[in-house]
């Protein structure tokens, strides 16, 4: 293992605009620079690298890290292959610790897993290829199917002959260990081959290492299930694996959309036809793992279901899931007795993604309507129908999102808005109240110990109802507020910043922390607008063309100047300048608190990591990444309080 002594020298010699200029055109725009995003197809440059701060961020995919983190997303590496890169760049010496021998082992058992399934792999593969069985049989059924030579060659297909335990007596021959083909099933325990008669689909991790096989029988024998998979395993764990995801990822991440099937043969057939976002959550319902996963590319799921009205019904609860970690997911109904692959093949690629445009439908308003059409006048069912799609409502993190819902909703299921509304907050008080009654039981202090925090909340309570309590809409509105009035205003004429650049320097690399998406989105698009060299103006905001933002914006300049209410608690008031002349320091101010309150966040999120983490977690890039971040953040924390105790009392 590299010690942490290089990991450390590493990290502090590497400039990012060093790193990145590497690869990639940067124009200098302020204290920034600004060049156009390896990540994703872009033609208006949203690709910022801040050199004081030592970190990348693209507004328009929201990549963004410090140089190390570059490195392994722009060149594909691991964690230690980034810091040995850097290293080699900077000339640093690599030093690096004997692993224990227990570690030594564990490493070595996993290695020859991955090693046993990679010979499994290719034997399968050779067998469909090479052998008289395997291309009668199988090579045949798949380009039957339509799969083109080049595509079963991607997805490593592979052939299992009928004979009882060819595979494993080769292995044996090869000199793998037995207890390996059984732990990862390939092998009976009456050491017979577990896939025979089956065409094989290899299931890949995130770096593309085989981790399981599936099977499908070719035979219309219905006492045989049609799939096989390999059990679960060291180096499997069903619940998070998407199959496809490794052919996937780099689309998912430039069409910033993610197409989620059922099969196997799904994902190989729209892949085959040059739709290659997409993965299948292969026969469950969907994980939070899995969920998780995708959220690392892109925060939108576009789920297509065959028109199978029971199997439909099953999977929307599942679903309430994603709503809870924030996703947007629509879903698109195939027409009966289609799945992807038949559709697609039916269709061709065109009508294809034209139907899925046409056809497309929110989740919520999905559910709404299928399980509606149900009801059939019968108040008790309606009444279960409404509770059901309460509940999904309710999970939604986003106040002005959740708004939304119960407006369209309400006027789906003919109910008024406030009735609807009252039982969705019924739910979400219920919730919060049982997470603020958990949290106060675990931290006493925490609840008692911060008297600002506590009256901003009621504040923002008294305002909002009881959602807002838990998050930090206040802070990103009064940011907001700023911006839409003063942004245009010289921060330093000589520096050529705005207030508008000096809030967006210091808040864009908190976005993804953000509670309210509309702020976050006011923010995007200012800088958007930044970085084609304009100066937002009133006007600007107040002829936007989102909805939105458009409304907020005349709210915020036509409401009295709001600024922070908990100013109007300290003495000073009667001494404070006239607003419009305090704009710098009310943008410091607004600035630091919502950083404070950020750093919270971030710290909570590293806390529970480090509290869930296991053992053998302690090795992990991550693990080691995230206490090197917990320190940074800790250090930030610090230096902001004492910032805000001289700025303000
Ligand atoms: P389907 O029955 O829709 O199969 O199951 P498919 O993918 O369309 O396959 P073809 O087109 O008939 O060859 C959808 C998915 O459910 C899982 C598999 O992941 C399959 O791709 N499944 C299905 C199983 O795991 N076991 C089964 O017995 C059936
Ligand atoms: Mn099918």
């Amino acid at each position: 293992m590299i010690t942490q002594k290089t990991i450390n020298e590493v990290m502090n010699t590497a400039k990012v605009e060093e790193v990145v200029s590497d690869f990639i055109n940067l124009k200098r725009r302020g204290v920034n620079m600004i060049g156009n995003c390896p990540f994703h197809d872009e033609k208006t440059p949203s690709f910022t690298v801040s050199p004081s701060k030592n970190i990348y961020k693209c507004f328009g995919c929201g990549k963004g890290g410090d140089p190390v983190r570059f490195i392994m997303d722009h060149e594909k590496l691991s964690f230690p292959e980034a810091i040995k890169f850097l290293a080699s760049k900077y000339r640093i010496e690599i030093e690096e610790t004997e692993n224990t021998a227990e570690e030594i082992q564990q490493k070595q058992v996993t290695d020859s897993l991955y090693i046993v399934n990679e010979y499994a792999r290719d034997y399968y593969e050779n067998v469909l290829f090479n052998r008289a069985e395997g291309k009668a049989i199988g090579l045949s059924y798949f380009k039957e199917r339509g799969f083109r030579e080049s595509t079963i060659k991607k997805f490593q297909l592979g052939y299992a002959t009928e004979e009882r335990d060819e595979f494993t007596r080769k292995a044996i021959e090869k000199k793998f260990n037995i207890d390996h083909l059984h732990s990862l099933g390939l092998t009976t325990k009456s050491d017979a081959d577990f896939f025979r008669a089956r065409v094989i689909f290899p299931i890949h991790n995130i770096s593309g290492k085989v981790v399981a096989l599936a099977g499908r029988t070719l035979s219309s024998d219905k006492k045989q299930p049609k799939y096989i998979n390999s059990p679960e395993s060291e180096i499997y764990n069903k619940r998070s694996v998407l199959y496809g995801l490794y052919f996937a990822k780099e689309q998912i991440r430039k069409e910033d959309e993610c197409i989620l099937v059922e099969g196997y043969t799904d994902v190989i057939t729209l892949h085959q036809g040059n739709i290659s976002n997409v993965v299948a959550s292969s026969g469950t319902s969907l994980t939070k793992e899995q969920i998780k996963l995708i959220k690392r590319y892109t925060p939108n799921i576009k789920i297509i279901y065959d028109g199978d009205p029971a199997g439909i019904k099953a999977a929307l609860r599942g679903l309430d899931l994603i709503l809870e970690s924030d996703m947007n997911v629509k879903l698109v109904l195939l027409p009966d007795g289609h799945d992807p692959d038949s559709f697609l093949a039916a269709k061709g690629t065109e009508e294809f993604l034209s139907f899925l445009k046409k056809n497309e439908e929110d989740f919520v308003f999905f559910k709404t309507r299928i399980l509606l059409g149900e009801v059939e006048n019968d108040p008790i069912r309606k009444t279960i129908v409404i509770r059901d799609i309460v509940g999904s409502i309710a999970r939604i993190p986003d106040n002005f999102k959740r708004a939304l819902y119960v407006k369209q909703c309400s006027t789906m299921l003919e109910l008024s808005e406030s009735m609807l509304n009252n039982e969705v907050n019924k739910v979400v008080k219920s919730e919060l109240k049982s997470k603020i009654d958990s949290s106060h039981q675990k931290d006493q202090t925490s609840q008692t110990g911060n008297e600002e925090e506590w009256l901003n909340a009621k504040q923002i309570l008294s305002e909002n109802g009881p959602m807002l309590v838990l998050n930090d809409a206040w802070q990103e509105k009064t940011i907001c507020d700023i911006i839409i009035n003063y942004g245009h205003l010289w921060y330093d004429e000589t520096e050529n910043t705005t207030i508008a650049d000096f809030i967006l320097d210091n808040t864009l690399d908190l976005l993804t922390y953000f509670d309210v998406e509309m702020y976050k989105k006011i923010l995007v698009s200012v800088s958007d607008f930044r970085l084609s060299g304009s100066k937002t103006s009133h006007s600007w905001f107040t002829s936007h063309a989102d909805d939105e933002i458009r409304e907020f914006a005349i709210s915020a300049l036509s409401t009295p100047y709001v600024y922070a209410s908990w100013e109007k608690r300290e003495m000073f008031l009667q001494t404070q300048k006239m607003p419009d002349e305090n704009y710098i320091r009310d943008a410091t101010n607004a600035i630091l608190r919502l950083q404070l309150k950020k750093s919270k966040k971030v710290i909570d999120e590293l806390k529970h990591f480090f509290d869930n983490a296991k053992p053998e977690d302690i090795e992990t890039e991550e693990y080691i990444l995230n206490l090197k971040v917990l320190q940074v953040v800790q250090n930030q924390r610090n230096e902001l309080a004492a910032k805000l105790g001289t700025v303000i009392y």
